[in-house]
């Protein structure tokens, strides 16, 4: 379109339905700026606001393509993908389960097929977490099922509280819904833990929700028994729910079993989980919603998300059909996994002991012997300081009765690497 007064027209059209907070001159301007090409106003002006990212190629992204393409070697420590990573095991039966023939019948079922979810409440079952399937919603992965929960539980610019550190795709599943993401922040002193006065400070009137992540990642720390209790205190004061992630639950190094969430009653609770990484197989796409708390409160909840689950009816039959094999997986795939957790841990830490410049934080439930000779943070009783060492910032220790100065921090990139590649 090259007529000026057109393209002045059409942007003055789309600036009054959009009711961006740039005036129609200013939002000309940068569109004038990021292209001197007359179309890309038009695409300013005809996209929501929401998919405004950032979409140029980072630096790192640049210098990877580089090395790749001047043919060297890549080591890539930040590999997660479970399927690429040595640890799959061949196993027939895994395939030979996708080719069930009762597939070929459509029966479309919003919280999905019965036996799926069957499996499902025995995956609980298994962790001695009674569940029936009827409170289970079975979804294509973990992030649609955030999405099921933000579009039950709020409207445009309500308030989701998430834990910082936390897991970085929640920004755009939040974007994409229009949630506003609100940080609460996790301490770590003696071990990660909620910081309850941040938490309570950023409850508005507008706050729907608490997300935890339960192992979070990346701390790798687990929501303990009296957190848990407050957390559903919270909730139940000011009328939020729990939405809580434990698609790591199983990857625990401690002895004592990590308890889920998918039975908590206290509290309007989703629990959150899936086969990508509980079975090691994300490619499969199989998660799902669980969903409890008081009677009257959690089934209203489940007939709206059924709404939700039926406008897509996103699950596909041979998947659900096999989702009772694809669970067993687990079984295959989860001491491999872990062994390959403690093999990387213990390098890390004979890397470390090599240096006295750098210390890790504690992993929790970790055993490793040498664990107990080290003092991780030292602790100046003088001034309530606990210090770590120049590659993670000074980190205070907030006594939860005394309003909590911000607290910075930084896990270690090398330990992040260790644990997942
Ligand atoms: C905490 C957490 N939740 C959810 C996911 C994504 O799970 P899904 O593949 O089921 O969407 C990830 C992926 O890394 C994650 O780290």
């Amino acid at each position: 379109m090259r007529n000026p007064f057109l393209v002045k027209l059409m942007l003055r059209v789309a600036e009054s339905f959009s009711g961006s907070g740039l005036r129609f001159g200013e939002r000309h301007a940068i569109a004038k700026r990021r292209s001197p090409r007359v179309f890309s106003c038009t695409i300013i002006a005809m996209f929501a606001r929401r998919t405004g990212w950032n979409l140029s190629t980072n630096a790192f992204t640049h210098a990877v393509e580089r090395h790749q393409h001047s043919g060297r070697q890549l080591f890539d420590l930040t590999a997660s993908n479970p399927t690429r990573v040595g640890l799959q095991p061949e196993d027939p039966q895994l395939l030979q389960a996708l080719a069930n023939p009762q597939a070929l019948d459509y029966d479309p079922q919003p919280r999905g097929l019965l036996a799926a979810r069957d499996a499902v409440a025995g995956y609980y079952g298994q962790r001695g977490e009674k569940l029936d399937p009827s409170q289970i919603i079975l979804t294509t992965s973990t992030s649609e099922a955030y999405s099921f929960v933000f579009r039950l539980l709020c409207n445009p610019d309500d308030e989701v509280l998430i834990p910082a550190p936390s897991y970085p795709l929640f920004e755009f599943l939040a974007d994409v819904q229009d949630v506003r993401l609100v940080p609460y922040e996790l301490i770590y002193d003696h071990g990660w833990q909620v910081d309850f006065y941040s938490l309570t400070k950023a409850i508005t009137a507008r706050t729907r929700a608490i997300i935890l992540v339960n192992p979070n990642n990346p701390t790798g720390s687990f929501v303990q028994p009296h957190e848990r209790e407050e957390l559903n205190r919270i909730c139940c004061d000011h009328d939020l729910a729990l939405v809580v992630d434990e698609v790591f639950l199983d990857f625990n190094l401690g002895d004592r079993p990590s308890r889920s969430f998918a039975t908590n009653q206290a509290a309007l609770t989703f629990t959150l989980s899936g086969l990508s990484k509980i079975s090691g197989l994300p490619q499969m796409k199989v998660a799902w919603l669980a969903t409890t708390g008081p009677k009257q409160l959690a089934s209203a909840a489940l007939e709206r998300l059924e709404v939700i689950a039926d406008t897509y009816l996103s699950m596909n039959a041979p998947i659900q059909l096999a989702a009772s094999e694809l669970l067993l997986q687990r079984k295959n795939i989860q001491p491999l996994l872990l062994d390959r957790l403690r093999t990387n841990l213990a390098e890390f830490d004979d890397q470390l002991a090599k240096q006295k410049s750098s210390q890790r934080l504690q992993v929790e439930g970790d055993r490793h012997p040498r664990m107990d000779r080290r003092e991780f943070v030292q602790c100046s009783a003088r001034d309530d300081r606990a210090r770590i060492d120049r590659s993670v910032p000074t980190l205070r220790r907030v006594p939860q009765s005394r309003p909590a100065r911000r607290t910075r921090f930084r896990v270690s990139q090398l330990l992040q690497n260790a644990l997942t590649a």
